[in-house]
C-alpha cells in the first residue's frame, strides 16, 4: 500500500522516529517504528509476566488484554514473557491489513506450544493447520475447492440434517425433561459425529456398525481429553514437563496418541470402504489426494471440529437459555435468523478470542513500520464487544446482523468486520461453512423440539483455556415441547 521513498529517519518531537512514505494516492506520510508503538511497562527477561499473573493468569488473558487496549488504544505492543514484543490490533481495518494484504503468500501463525513440542519429539506428520509453504498452499487449494466454494458444500447438507435429528432424538430419549447432566460430552459427541458424516457421505454400511458407533464414542472422549489435558499445561515450563516426562505432559500425550490412533483407523477404515463413500473421502480420492494425505488431512478435521463447535454450541444454548424471546423469534422466523443468532454468539464468545500472523517481510502496519517476523495478534474478543463497532456491544441482539431488521435503526455502529470468529484471508478457517451448517441446523432443532432454561445460579463467564469456554459447566434445563 505504501511505497517508501526515504530511509532517513527524522526526530520528532521528544521519542519519535519517522520516515516519510508516499501512500498509493500520492500523500506523504509519516511511519513510526515499533519502537514508538505504546506499550507497557516490562521487566527484562520476565516482561510482563507478574501483572498477567496478578490479573488472574492466562485464563483471564482475553480481559487482560482488553484492558490494555482500553488503555494503549487499538494497536500496541507487549512482552509477555521474555523479549518478544507482540504485537496486538483491535481495529477492524487494521485486522483486515493484516489478514488480506501483509500475511502474505503463505500465511504462517503462532502454533499452540504443545502441539510444537508434540510434532518436534513424536515426529507425526499433521493436516492443514500444521503445514506450512507450498505443501500449505497446494492441500488448501484442494480442501477450498470442496469445502469453500459456492454450492460447494450443497451435498453435506444431509448428512449434517440426519445426524442432528439423531442428536435430538438422544436427548429426547435420554435427557426427557430436565438438566442436561454431560452437555459437554454429548457436544463433543455431536461435533466428532458431524465431522464423521461429512467424511463418510450417506450411503456407507460403515455408518450402522455397532463397531463404528463403538469407535465414534472413544474417539469424542479422547477428543475432549485433549482440550482437558492441554488446558492443565497452560502456563507450565513445557520442555521441563516433556524431559521430566511428569503427569501432566503424558496425559496430554496419550490424549494425542489416541484420537491421532483412533481418527487415522476410522478414516482407514472408510478408505477400505471407498466404493461405499460418497462423502468427502470420496471427493479427495477423485482429487487424486494420496491415501496418507487423505489419512493426515481429516484425522485432523476431526481433532479441529470437537472443541470448536461444541463450545459455540454450549456458548449458543447459555445465550438462548436466557433470553426466550430469541428462541420465540428462531421458531417463527426464517433459517437467516438463525445464521443471525450462531454470528451473534460468535461475536459475544468467539471460541478462538486471538488470531495469530507472523510478518513474512519488513512491512507497514498502520502508522507502523514492523520488522520481518513480528508476531502479530488480532484481539478479536476486544473488537467485537466494542461499543464503536457495535451499538449496545454487550447485548445479544442476533437482529443487529440484519440490515432490514427495522429494530436496527437503533444500533448506529455495525461493523461487520470487527467480528471474525472464524478468521479471514487464505488461512482462514476450511471447517467454516460445515461449522455453521452444523451449528445452524442444530440450533434450529433444538429450538423447535425443547424450551431451555438456565440453570446457573453464580455468574458463568468466558475464560480462556485453549479456547474461550465457560467459566464452569453450563446446567442448561431443557423441557420438550409438543409431547
Ligand atoms: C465454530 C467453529 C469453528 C471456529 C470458530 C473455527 C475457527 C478457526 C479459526 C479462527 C481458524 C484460523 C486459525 C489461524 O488462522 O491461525 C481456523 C482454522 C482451521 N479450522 Fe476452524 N473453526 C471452527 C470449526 C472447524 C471445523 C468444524 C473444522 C473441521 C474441518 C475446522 C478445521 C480447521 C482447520 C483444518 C484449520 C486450519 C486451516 C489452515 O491452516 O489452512 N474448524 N478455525
Amino acid at each position: 500500500m505504501y511505497t517508501l521513498i526515504k530511509k532517513t529517519f527524522h526526530r520528532v518531537g521528544k521519542k519519535l522516529f519517522v520516515r516519510n512514505c508516499v501512500t498509493s494516492q500520492g500523500q506523504t506520510k509519516y511511519i513510526k517504528t515499533i519502537e514508538d508503538m505504546a506499550h507497557p511497562k516490562s521487566l527484562p527477561l520476565l516482561g510482563t509476566k507478574l501483572d498477567l499473573i496478578f490479573a488472574g493468569g492466562g485464563t483471564k488473558l482475553h480481559e487482560y488484554i482488553d484492558k490494555r487496549h482500553k488503555q494503549l488504544g487499538p494497536i500496541f505492543y507487549e512482552k509477555l514473557e521474555g523479549d518478544t514484543k507482540l504485537v496486538f490490533v483491535s481495529d477492524p481495518m487494521l485486522i483486515k491489513s493484516v489478514f488480506l494484504s501483509l500475511e502474505g503468500k503463505y500465511p504462517a501463525h503462532i502454533l499452540p506450544e504443545p502441539w510444537v513440542l508434540y510434532e518436534k519429539f513424536y515426529g507425526s506428520k499433521r493436516g492443514l493447520f500444521f503445514m506450512n509453504g507450498e505443501e500449505w498452499l497446494t492441500n488448501r487449494r484442494i480442501m477450498n475447492k470442496l469445502l469453500l466454494r459456492e454450492d460447494s458444500i450443497k451435498w453435506i447438507e444431509e448428512p449434517v440434517k440426519n445426524t442432528v435429528e439423531k442428536f435430538v432424538q438422544y436427548w429426547k430419549t435420554e435427557v426427557k425433561d430436565g438438566t442436561v447432566a454431560n452437555l459437554e460430552s454429548d457436544l463433543y459427541r455431536l461435533s466428532t459425529e458431524v465431522i464423521l458424516s461429512i467424511l463418510i457421505g450417506t450411503n456407507s454400511s460403515l455408518k450402522y456398525s455397532a463397531h463404528y458407533e463403538e469407535l465414534l464414542t472413544m474417539l469424542s472422549e479422547t477428543v475432549k481429553k485433549i482440550f482437558q489435558t492441554t488446558t492443565k499445561l497452560f502456563g507450565l515450563p513445557l520442555n521441563l514437563c516433556l524431559r521430566l516426562n511428569l503427569n501432566v505432559w503424558r496425559n496430554f500425550k496419550e490424549s494425542v496418541d489416541m484420537s491421532l490412533l483412533l481418527a487415522q483407523k476410522l478414516v482407514s477404515e472408510m478408505l477400505l470402504k471407498r466404493d461405499d463413500n460418497n462423502g468427502l473421502v470420496h471427493k479427495l480420492l477423485a482429487e487424486n489426494v494420496s491415501d496418507n494425505l487423505i489419512i493426515r488431512i481429516v484425522a485432523d478435521f476431526i481433532i479441529a471440529a470437537g472443541d470448536t463447535t461444541a463450545y459455540t454450541s454450549i456458548w449458543s444454548l447459555f445465550l438462548l437459555a436466557q433470553n426466550d424471546e430469541i428462541s420465540h423469534e428462531i421458531r417463527t422466523g426464517n433459517i437467516g435468523y438463525v445464521k443471525n443468532v450462531v454470528k451473534e454468539s460468535m461475536r459475544l464468545y468467539p471460541v478462538a478470542p486471538f488470531l495469530t500472523r507472523i510478518l513474512p517481510k519488513n512491512d507497514i502496519l498502520g502508522d507502523f513500520q514492523l520488522p520481518e517476523n513480528t508476531p502479530i495478534i488480532a484481539s478479536i474478543y476486544t473488537s467485537g464487544r466494542d461499543e464503536q463497532y457495535f451499538s449496545k456491544a454487550h447485548k445479544f441482539l442476533p437482529y443487529r446482523w440484519d440490515r432490514n431488521d427495522p429494530r436496527r435503526k437503533d444500533l448506529v455502529n455495525h461493523v461487520t468486520s470487527a467480528s471474525v470468529p472464524f478468521a479471514l484471508g487464505a488461512r482462514s478457517c476450511i471447517g467454516r461453512k460445515m461449522a455453521m451448517l452444523q451449528l445452524t441446523e442444530f440450533i434450529t432443532q433444538i429450538v423447535h423440539n425443547f424450551d431451555l432454561k438456565c440453570g446457573n445460579v453464580a455468574k458463568v463467564s468466558p475464560v480462556t483455556s485453549q479456547v474461550l469456554v465457560p467459566s464452569c459447566p453450563v446446567e442448561l434445563i431443557i423441557s420438550q415441547r409438543n409431547k
